[in-house]
């Protein structure tokens, strides 16, 4: 096996710690890269607070146990990771570049030059740049073009969509990786990766908005003519749903979580009115029972004002009537009963609920669920870069094939910029 095509991802979400190992299969050529899955590990996080290390010590323990359970799985030991990161320190903005073209012809060199005009923005000392994605590109007076290389005209301007992140949030993040005895590759957003793995092309193209409900927030992501266009946050995630079980029902937190999961329904009407559930319950307490339709009405309550919190985000954007690919929700709370007839309720479009699919084999069954999005994501950017890297030909090569490598090397490039 070619140790260089094996990838590893990191989620360190802020109720779990998610490492995959796979194997990155084709992408050397004209195909997609896809990811044959070896090995999973999952541990509980302790150290995260809204989705930021907030305890070195803890967070380190967390990465070690699940990158080592992953390891154990697939019986290969890994040292580099590709990690994801979100949370309130991202920012995103549009950042324009203007050149004038050196031939008639636009060339790639130019549309590279444009791109670097775009990426030089100052970044501030306790800010990175983390993606810069060209979205479109303008020739002259003409807007909205994807690919001008081959155009004719005097002046290019590109439209990039930069996203930066905090640099101590960043740093404590490798530093626990690190401490862990790994070694981050590249950090990557979180929603923009789970969009590799659960996203089509065909519903990117026509508009849709990815929607991941973690345990501490929400994630959002709008792509619409195949780009990035919009992300956003919206502070409540599925950690609000249990608290409201817990104040409602009268339970502890590990109980409610387990009846979440096990009864939960985002959707009342959905819900049979006879249906009874037995409470866990001290001897004092005595046997105690409440209708399912009860613990229905807390979490389609709590949902619904979170789905109206994303659909507010959304308009302020711009793009409530621009989804008619509709709308994906993903992420752990994704997997409840009732959460896409409850989406389509709100959001007034299509929903369908969004697990790892795109381009995996192997042990697939063992990320078949919404709260892998994020780390099969991961691995399949990490697959995307592999693919990228090893396809530039030698100096040799390159002397001998001409014009056609060239081509080739060209496609790669636009491949690198164009994961998102
Ligand atoms: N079967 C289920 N039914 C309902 N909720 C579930 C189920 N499985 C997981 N969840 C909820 O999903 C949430 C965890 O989702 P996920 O694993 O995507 O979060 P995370 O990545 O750790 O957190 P974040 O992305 O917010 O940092 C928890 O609130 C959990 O209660
Ligand atoms: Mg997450």
């Amino acid at each position: 096996m070619n140790p260089e095509r094996i990838i590893a991802g990191l989620d360190i979400g802020s109720s779990k710690t998610t490492a995959l190992i796979a194997q990155a299969v084709g992408g050397g050529d004209r195909s997609e890269p896809s990811l044959k899955i070896l090995g999973v590990g999952q541990a509980r996080t302790t150290g995260l607070r809204r989705g930021v290390v907030s305890d070195i010590e803890e967070t380190t323990k967390s990465i070690k146990k699940a990158i080592e359970d992953a390891e154990r799985m697939s019986g290969i030991k890994i040292d580099t990771i590709y990690a994801g990161i979100a949370g309130e320190h991202v920012r995103a903005m549009i950042s324009k570049g203007i050149v004038a073209v050196n031939g008639d012809e636009i060339s790639k060199a130019d549309v590279d030059r444009a791109n670097d005009v775009a990426r030089a923005q100052p970044v501030p000392q306790d800010r990175e740049l983390l993606h810069a994605i060209p979205q479109e590109y303008s020739v002259d007076k003409n807007q909205g073009i994807r690919d001008p290389i081959g155009m004719i005209g005097t002046r290019l301007e590109t439209e990039m969509y930069l996203v930066t992140i905090g640099a101590s949030p960043a740093m404590n993040l490798r530093k626990s990786v690190e401490r862990a005895g790994y070694h981050v590759r590249e950090l990557v957003l979180e929603p923009l990766a789970s969009s590799l793995s659960v996203l089509t092309e065909d519903e990117k193209e026509l508009g849709v908005a990815l929607v991941e409900m973690g345990a501490g927030t929400t994630d959002i992501a709008v792509f619409h003519e195949g780009k990035i266009r919009h992300l956003g946050t919206v502070n409540y995630g599925g950690n609000n749903v249990t608290s409201d079980i817990v104040q409602g029902i009268g339970v502890t937190q590990a109980d409610a979580e387990r009846l979440k999961e096990k009864y939960g329904c985002a959707y009342e009407p959905l819900v049979d009115p006879t249906d009874v559930i037995q409470l866990p319950s001290t001897v004092a307490q005595g046997d105690r029972h409440v209708p399912r339709e009860v613990l229905a009405h807390i979490i389609h309550q709590r949902m619904d004002e979170i789905f109206n919190l994303v659909l507010s985000e959304i308009e302020r954007a711009g793009f409530a009537q621009r989804m008619n690919g509709g709308v994906v929700i993903t992420g752990g709370a994704a997997a409840m009963q009732g959460v896409a007839e409850l989406a389509a309720d709100v959001f007034g479009t299509g929903v369908r609920i969004g697990s790892p699919a795109e381009n995996i084999s192997g042990l697939s069954d063992s990320v078949d669920a919404p709260r892998f999005a994020t780390v099969v994501g991961l691995a399949l950017y990490g697959a995307h870069r592999s693919a990228a890297g090893f396809a530039p030909p030698s100096g040799r090569h390159r002397a001998l094939a001409g014009a056609g490598v060239d081509r080739f090397t060209k496609r790669i490039k636009v491949w690198l910029e164009d994961f998102f």
